[in-house]
Parts: structure tokens; sequence; C-alpha cells
């Protein structure tokens, strides 16, 4: 079974992500994270920071590659969710024909529906303690934006596969895992 976790910032993706891998054995693939752990290699890493600070999307191009790398390293040892990948049209039709010819499903989109307020919340007060330096106010709003014009196209793209699944992300984590647990094991 291979799956995506689909949300806002802040939505709780790589929360439910884990519970999802672990539940599932699935390799959880988040390339926020992925991308983080490139930031003390040289150029690169300088350059994904600046996109990251901003709350901006890294360009397609470098982030494919980078995805596409990580996706060969872990598709034989089985299934995957995606954590913020793909995140735009462009990302999301590459990924899409990458799997096709590899004779690979991407089987459902989990998409945790909360409203904006909770969610900056949820991401402003991890910003206490996670040290991730786009957990403040100024940068949230804008990756709020980038979600809004670049990313909620995905929604229409995936309803037409018919793979959305939606599920009330508001409520409390576990309360929300139990019902992604539901509709995953009908
Ligand atoms: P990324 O790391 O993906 O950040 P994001 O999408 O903004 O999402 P977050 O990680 O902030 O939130 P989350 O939904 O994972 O929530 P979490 O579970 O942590 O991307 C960061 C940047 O990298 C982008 O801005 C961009 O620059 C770049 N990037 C990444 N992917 C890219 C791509 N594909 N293309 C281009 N650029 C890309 O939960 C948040 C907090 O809430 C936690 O403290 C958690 O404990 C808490 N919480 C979770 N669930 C609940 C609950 N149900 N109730 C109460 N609290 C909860
Ligand atoms: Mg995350």
């Amino acid at each position: 079974m291979n799956l995506l976790i689909f949300g806002p910032p802040g939505a709780g993706k790589g929360t439910q992500a884990a519970l999802i891998s672990k539940r599932y054995k699935l390799t959880h693939l988040s390339s926020g994270d992925i991308l983080r752990a490139e930031l003390k290699t040289g150029e690169l890493g300088a350059k994904i920071k600046t996109y990251q600070d901003a709350g901006k999307l890294v360009p397609d191009a470098l982030i494919i590659t980078i995805m596409e790398k990580a996706i060969i390293k872990n598709i034989k040892k089985g299934g995957v969710i995606f954590d913020g990948y793909p995140r735009t049209i462009k990302q999301a039709k590459t990924l899409d024909k990458f799997f096709k010819a590899k004779k690979i499903n991407l089987d459902a989109v989990i998409n945790l529906n909360l409203s904006e307020t909770e969610a900056v919340k949820r991401a402003l007060s991890r910003g206490q303690t996670s040290g991730r330096s786009d957990d403040n106010i100024k940068t949230i709003k804008t990756r709020f934006t980038v979600y809004n014009t670049q990313t909620t196209p995905l929604l229409k793209y995936y309803k037409k596969q018919k793979k959305v699944i939606n599920i009330d992300g508001q409520l409390a984590i576990a309360t929300v895992f139990k019902t992604i647990r539901q509709r995953l094991d009908k």
C-alpha cells in the first residue's frame, strides 16, 4: 500500500504519518524532513534554507530529484507514506509518471480537514520547541498562502482519480488516527 497524507501547515501530517507508518509498516517519506536533513550539506543546503525560511516551496526540479532518489531507495522495502510531497500539480504529474513506469500504485490520499486557526495554533506551539526556523507567525502565514494557491489544486487532481479520503483533522491525535484506521481497514 502506498499513501499520501495531505493538509495545510501544522495539520498533523507528520504526526499521523508516523502512526500510520508504524501500524501498516510503511516507510514515512516526509519531504520537509528530508530537506531539513540536507541543510547541513553546503551549497544545496543554503539554497534550501532560503526557501524554507521564507515559507516558499523549493523549485519543483530540485524536490523531484531529491524525492525520486528517496523513493528508489525505499520502495523495495515495501509501501510508503508520503508527507508533504507532492505539493504542486507538476510534482503530482511527475510522481504519477514515475510510479506508472515502475508499475507502482498510489492507493489513497488522506486529506486532513481543519480550520486555519487550529493549524496555525499547532504550528506556533510546536515552534516553541521544534527549532524550526519557519514556525513563526510571519512565515506560517506565507506557508498558508502558498498552500492555498499552489497545493490545494492537488485535491481536485486526486478527486478525479477517486483517491481522496476526507478526515476530520480538528480532533485529538488518537481520534484522528482511529478514523484513519477505520477508513484504511475497509
Ligand atoms: P513541511 O515540513 O512539509 O511543513 P508543512 O507542510 O508546513 O507542515 P508541518 O510539518 O508544519 O505540519 P504537519 O502537518 O506535519 O503537522 P505536525 O504533525 O508536525 O515543509 C516545510 C518546508 O519545506 C516548505 O515550506 C517548503 O519550503 C519545503 N518543502 C517541503 N516539501 C516540499 C515540496 N514537496 N515542494 C517544495 N518545497 C517543499 O503537527 C504540528 C503540531 O501540532 C505538532 O506539535 C503536533 O504535536 C501537534 N498536533 C498534531 N496533531 C494534533 C492534534 N490532532 N491535536 C493537537 N495537536 C496536534
Ligand atoms: Mg510535517
